[in-house]
C-alpha cells in the first residue's frame, strides 16, 4: 500500500514538474502573438466573414463597413497582437508581420484618423494606411 502511494506520488510530483515545465517553455519561446487563436477570440465578438479578412489584406479595405463590427475586428486583432497600443505602433511587429516599412510611413498612419472619436474607425483608419502602403511599396502579403 505504501509502494503503490509513493509511485502515485512520485508520478504526480512529475507530471507537475513536466507540464510546468513544457507550459514555460512554449510561453519562452515565442512572444510572438498567436493570430489563429487572435483571430479566433476577435470573431467570438465582432463576427466577419473571412473573405472579408481576406480582402482587407488583399486590397487595405474591408468591404462592408456599413456597421461598425469589421472594424471593431480589426481593432481586436491589432490591439490584442499588440501591433498597435495605446494608439502606439510596434514597429518590430509590423515589420515582422506586415511589411519592411520604410521611412516616415509608421509616423503617417499612426497619424492618421487623429481627430477620429470612435476607437475601433481610428485603428481601422491606421490598419487601412498600413496595409495600403504595404501593398504600395511591398509585394510582401501581409500575414496579419
Ligand atoms: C467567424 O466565425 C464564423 C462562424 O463560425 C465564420 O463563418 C467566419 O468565417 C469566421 N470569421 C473569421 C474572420 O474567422
Amino acid at each position: 500500500m505504501l509502494k503503490i502511494s509513493i509511485v502515485i506520488v512520485a508520478i504526480s510530483l512529475w507530471a507537475v514538474c513536466c507540464f510546468v515545465k513544457v507550459n514555460a517553455n512554449s510561453k519562452d519561446s515565442d512572444n510572438e502573438p498567436d493570430f489563429p487563436e487572435l483571430m479566433k477570440i476577435c470573431n467570438a465578438s465582432f463576427s466577419i466573414p473571412i473573405s472579408d479578412v481576406d480582402n482587407f489584406h488583399n486590397t487595405g479595405e474591408l468591404p462592408d463597413t456599413s456597421d461598425k463590427t469589421g472594424m471593431c475586428y480589426i481593432r481586436c486583432m491589432w490591439e490584442k497582437s499588440g501591433l498597435i497600443n495605446n494608439w502606439i505602433l510596434n514597429a518590430d511587429l509590423i515589420r515582422s508581420h506586415i511589411w519592411p516599412a520604410t521611412g516616415d510611413a509608421l509616423d503617417v498612419c499612426a497619424n492618421t484618423g487623429i481627430d477620429e472619436q470612435n476607437a475601433c474607425v481610428r485603428t481601422y483608419m491606421i490598419a487601412r494606411c498600413l496595409m495600403m502602403r504595404s501593398i504600395v511599396d511591398a509585394q510582401n502579403k501581409p500575414t496579419v
